[in-house]
């Protein structure tokens, strides 16, 4: 029997390489995205080596129009259909909006919002015709509320968010399901890649890539719309969600901007 396919966006590193060992693990085979081909080809030779999994790398960098297109192009192809796109390539900036670089900001919105939305588009024929699988977007716990300290990158999240759960609703009953993701701290290069320090973030916020990916299979097998990762992520959500953004977003910019006197 043809083992079900997942295409995983950022699978070099961080949560997508989590995906990658944890849809390994669960029986997928894979087409893996990033730009560093070095580690995707090191991250096929060891799924191939402790799960017998297939796996096909596509160096791609998702803010190159034409590879987009590679990708996009992958996902539409009927061949060897995919079953699961995991969206999750993305970056954060840190800093006040009127001082960050504009061209780095209009990025920021071209791989966590344009890419991610015609990678979905292009996936979603094929999962219809199937009526089977989906697709998982990653998003954060900044799409809750406004983010002063990284504002464009919560509301690129906000975006993904909202986006996600209106297909999701567009699609009910069609056996396809697409679900946001919205993942609290979690320990990657995420941090590192957008120079915070992080280390005055207390250990009890932080989760492991691993355990958000186990929070994200089940929530998506049950069909779910949303998935935040842990009671304390969930929490949060909630305050977020019943407090006023006067509220929130001073509290956010407090945890955001917390070196930021
Ligand atoms: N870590 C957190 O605390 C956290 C919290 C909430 C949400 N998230 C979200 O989780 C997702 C994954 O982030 P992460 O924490 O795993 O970060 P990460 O460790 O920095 O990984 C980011 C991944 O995205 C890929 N990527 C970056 N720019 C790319 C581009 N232009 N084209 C193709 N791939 C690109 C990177 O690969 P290459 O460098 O090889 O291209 C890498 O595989 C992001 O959408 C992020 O917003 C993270």
């Amino acid at each position: 029997m043809t083992r079900p396919l997942a295409l995983v966006t950022g699978a070099s590193a961080g949560i997508g390489h989590a995906f990658a060992h944890g849809l390994a693990q669960r029986g997928y085979d894979l087409v893996v995205v990033a730009r560093d081909t070095a580690r995707l080809d090191a991250l096929a030779k060891e799924l191939q080596a402790t799960h017998a999994t297939n796996v096909e790398v596509i160096t791609a960098d998702l803010l190159q129009i034409v590879q987009v297109e590679t990708v996009e192009a992958r996902l539409a192809d009927g061949d060897r259909p995919i079953e699961l796109l995991v969206n999750n390539a993305g970056f954060g900036t840190i800093g006040k909006f009127k001082d960050l670089p504009l061209d780095r900001e209009v990025q920021e919105i071209e791989l966590n919002v344009i890419a991610l939305t015609r990678l979905m588009h292009a996936a979603l024929p094929n999962l219809l015709e199937r009526r089977a699988g989906g697709v998982i977007n990653v998003s954060s716990m900044a799409s809750f509320q406004p983010t002063p300290g990284n504002a464009t990158y919560g509301a690129t999240k906000a975006f993904v968010t909202s986006l996600s759960q209106g297909v999701h609703e567009e699609l009910r009953g069609t056996g396809v399901t697409v679900m946001a993701l919205c993942p609290g701290f979690t320990r990657t290069e995420f941090q590192q890649r957008a120079g915070v320090d992080s280390t005055d973030i207390p250990d009890f916020l932080w989760q492991e890539a691993t355990t958000v990916v186990d929070y994200a299979m089940k929530a998506f097998s049950k069909g779910k719309a949303l998935c935040v990762p842990g009671p304390l992520n969930q929490a949060t959500a909630g305050f977020s969600s019943v407090m006023p953004s006067t509220v929130t977003r001073r509290v956010a910019g407090l945890i955001v901007g917390r070196g930021d006197k």
